[in-house]
């Protein structure tokens, strides 16, 4: 079904009410998400794709100059960071001419293949802006045509998107370990989640009595059947049998593939397919190392090398790890590159108190705004809980947000639970995510972060420990 939007006769005051922005972005507030079913659409407002937030999105006619405009408010002049989400389901790029209030600001604004007209992504330009309404077009900078566009994002530039205290409300458990007749599990653990084509896909760790880790993966459209769903055991895919641990996953846009990422023996390896929602189509496992890189060893002590996290941005791809002895650690390739390449790593954060910077490091990137968000987990009083930091790279420095045991970025002191008490640990989780693609947008408003937590009083081998996942939602967001 599509239908024409003839909203450019509207008065700017009703579009903007029509798409719901009460809030410009100012030097403390959040970004503001104009969708395009209440831009001005040179096109038809389609919904025929999945993925796409609101009611729909702008499929423009594939002609030079024609494309769709957006009235973006400002508090006070300035440079906005705007991110548009879109749709390129073709094998080249459709580049577009940007203007603000009718001058260029960008003659080519990359609108790189996206893999599938249901695949999306989003492409950031710096504009500037005068106080109050700005006109902002996208047209065509070819015969091609533009994109599919859903939204625009903007973000004053360099203010930070998040605020600097968390208040989460925490769901009851969502997901336990559900065993079969060879997979004798104790705990699902690690999750990583996308949500693609209507359902949530979690990839998780489970170990069993013999304590030993591997993959499993559950999909569902909500989370009240989050419970029932089966759970796919790895093991008996080309992923094969041994110790795998802490999966990440992630759709690589260039390539067309998605990825998942995991701990092997003491290396991360990856495997790829085409298709997300069939866990027997992933191949078998690809070691990114020859080995323990040295400086892992020489500063592991006693620790591990594990947890590792990938994150791109448009030029790199960056590979978090951490060792359980205070290292942060971090590689680096190039998006052209990857999955070769990477670099041996460096230290990136490093505490004396291994506890405080310790495992299940997850990197985001907030928005359209260039601003990226790192948590790492850590050991505070003996149970699990996260901090935070911020930084305009992907490949920091960071900058601390929420680091202390009393503001912390998820910990009991600053979690309620909407039913029972039933975990004190905020553990090894994944927030989840507006997109599907390399560079892991989240969204700053209304956060939320998939957890392992576990009953208070158990006991008993740290491999053992009856970890189920719960969901945390944040309670004070603004936006
Ligand atoms: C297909 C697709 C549209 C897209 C169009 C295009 O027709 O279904 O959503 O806009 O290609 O190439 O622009
Ligand atoms: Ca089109």
């Amino acid at each position: 079904m599509s239908r024409l939007l003839r909203l450019s006769v509207m008065p700017v005051a009703a579009v903007l009410a029509a798409a719901g922005v009460v809030l410009a972005p100012s030097a403390h507030a959040q970004s503001a998400r104009y969708e395009a079913e209440n831009a001005a659409c040179e096109g038809t407002i389609e919904s025929n794709y999945s993925g796409f937030s609101g009611s729909g999105f702008c499929n423009p006619p594939n002609r030079v100059g024609v494309g769709v405009q957006f009235t973006v408010h400002a508090g006070s002049p300035g440079t906005f960071t705007i991110g548009v989400k879109y749709a390129n389901g073709t094998g080249i790029n459709r580049p577009a001419v940007l203007s603000a209030n009718g001058t260029v600001v960008q003659s080519g604004v990359p609108f790189e293949p996206t893999g599938a007209w249901s695949h999306w992504a989003i492409t950031t330009v710096s504009v500037p802006v005068q106080s109050g309404s700005n006109t902002i077009r996208l047209a065509a900078a070819t015969a091609d045509g533009l994109a599919n566009i859903d939204y625009l994002e903007a973000a004053r530039a360099g203010s930070s998107t998040l605020p600097s205290r968390f208040q989460w409300s925490s769901t009851e458990q969502l997901i336990a370990p559900k065993p079969d007749a060879t997979h004798n599990i104790v705990s699902v653990k690690d999750p990583s989640v996308v949500y693609h084509n209507g359902r949530y896909h979690v990839f998780v760790s489970v170990v069993n009595t013999n304590q030993s880790y591997s993959l499993a993966y559950l999909n569902f459209t909500d989370w009240s059947q989050a419970d029932d769903a089966q759970l796919h055991f790895l093991d008996t895919t080309a992923i094969g049998t041994g110790y795998k641990a802490a999966p990440q996953v992630f759709y690589f846009a260039p390539q067309q593939r998605w990825y998942l990422i995991y701990q092997i023996g003491n290396n991360v390896a990856y495997s790829t397919t085409s298709d997300i929602g069939n866990p027997r189509s992933w191949s078998s496992p690809t070691r990114f190392y020859s080995g323990t890189p040295r400086i892992v060893l020489d500063n592991m002590g006693n620790g591990q090398w594990l947890d590792f996290w990938i994150i791109c941005d448009t030029v790199n791809c960056h590979m978090y790890s951490s060792d359980d002895n205070g290292q942060l650690y971090r590689a680096q390739t190039t998006v052209a590159n990857f999955p070769n390449g990477f670099s041996n790593p460096v230290i990136a954060m490093q505490d004396s108190n291994k506890f405080w910077l310790f495992e299940g490091v997850n990197v985001y990137r907030l928005g359209a705004a260039n601003e990226y968000l790192l948590l790492v987990e850590a050991i505070g009083e003996g149970r699990r809980m996260f901090r935070s930091w911020t930084a305009s790279s992907a490949s920091g420095p960071w900058t601390p947000l929420a680091d202390t045991k009393e503001n912390p970025f998820a910990r009991h002191n600053n979690v309620t639970h909407e039913g029972s008490d039933w975990t004190n640990d905020f553990s090894h989780g994944e927030m989840i995510r507006s997109g599907i693609d390399q560079n892991l947008v989240i969204s700053p408003c209304k956060l939320r972060f998939l957890y392992q937590g576990m009953n208070p009083n158990s006991t008993g081998p740290y491999n053992l420990l009856p970890w189920r996942l719960g969901l945390l939602r944040q309670t004070n967001s603004s936006c």
